[in-house]
């Protein structure tokens, strides 16, 4: 079932169009993978699907609601969560504050959400009093997609999650990623790191100067010496 589906959208900022007439889906249980080069419009793609921007034509659609027009916090409240490639903690706050801000639409106790985040992130329990802007790369991108999973999404939109980390770091963040999604999160990930997300993703798309230039599973897209030539240094 199409759990998402974008309908050749059309949007950029202000007078400027960045994204021409964009498709994509995300099947129940996928990862997909959006690579291509700098300023292709990858994270312009995953602003629109979250509502940042203001969409000029197409259509976003969720569990066969159209969703083109509402705001990040409604699609909060669809089951849409976003870590974006920059500024996606508050460094002044603690983790355990992080966390709580991902949730501070409920009025529960969050005890039992933050115990299923340190479980997935086992050395955020120990750094939960520590304030975020005092930690490592590795440990923010956790802080960060911990606070994106608080409210149990359906749907985890996630911009450059390896960005900035260690090469050594890189393979450890993956597998959070695949973690997450076997636990029945659908997710949509924008990598640099081109190869490895495309071994981990189930279909990738290849986006160039705001269009869709490539789309196939991981290994089409891997095997495809074009889009190896072209996008994935050879
Ligand atoms: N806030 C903004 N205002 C105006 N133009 C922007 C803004 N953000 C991005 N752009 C422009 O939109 C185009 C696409 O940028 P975008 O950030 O979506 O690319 P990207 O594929 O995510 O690149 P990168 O791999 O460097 O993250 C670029 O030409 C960029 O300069
Ligand atoms: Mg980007």
């Amino acid at each position: 079932m199409n759990l998402l589906e974008v309908r050749g959208i059309v949007t950029g900022y202000g007078e400027m169009e960045i994204l021409h007439e964009v498709c994509l889906d995300l099947q129940v249980g996928e990862i997909i993978a959006i690579i291509g080069p700098n300023g292709a419009g990858k994270s312009t793609l995953m602003k629109a699907i979250f509502g940042l921007l203001k969409i000029q034509s197409g259509q976003i659609v969720l569990k066969g609601k159209e969703i083109t027009h509402l705001s990040p916090d409604r699609l909060v409240h669809l089951g849409l969560s976003y870590v974006p490639q920059v500024e996606n903690i508050f460094p002044s706050l603690t983790a355990e504050e992080n966390l709580e801000m991902g949730a501070f639409i409920l009025s529960e106790d969050l005890t039992a959400r933050k115990e299923k985040i340190y479980q997935l992130f086992p050395p955020l329990r120990e750094l939960r009093g520590r304030r975020v802007g005092k930690m490592s790369g590795g440990q923010r991108q956790m802080v960060a997609m911990g606070r994106a999973l608080m409210l149990d999404p359906q749907v985890l939109i996630l911009d450059e999650p390896s960005a900035g980390l260690a090469p050594k770091l890189v393979g450890g963040i993956f597998e959070r990623i695949s973690e997450i999604n076997r636990t029945g999160v659908s997710i949509i990930m924008v990598e640099q790191n081109a190869k490895q997300s495309l071994k981990l993703a189930h279909r990738g798309y290849v986006l160039a100067s705001g269009r869709n230039r490539f789309t196939g599973t991981g290994k089409e897209l891997l095997d495809n010496p074009e889009v190896g030539r072209l996008y994935l240094g050879g």
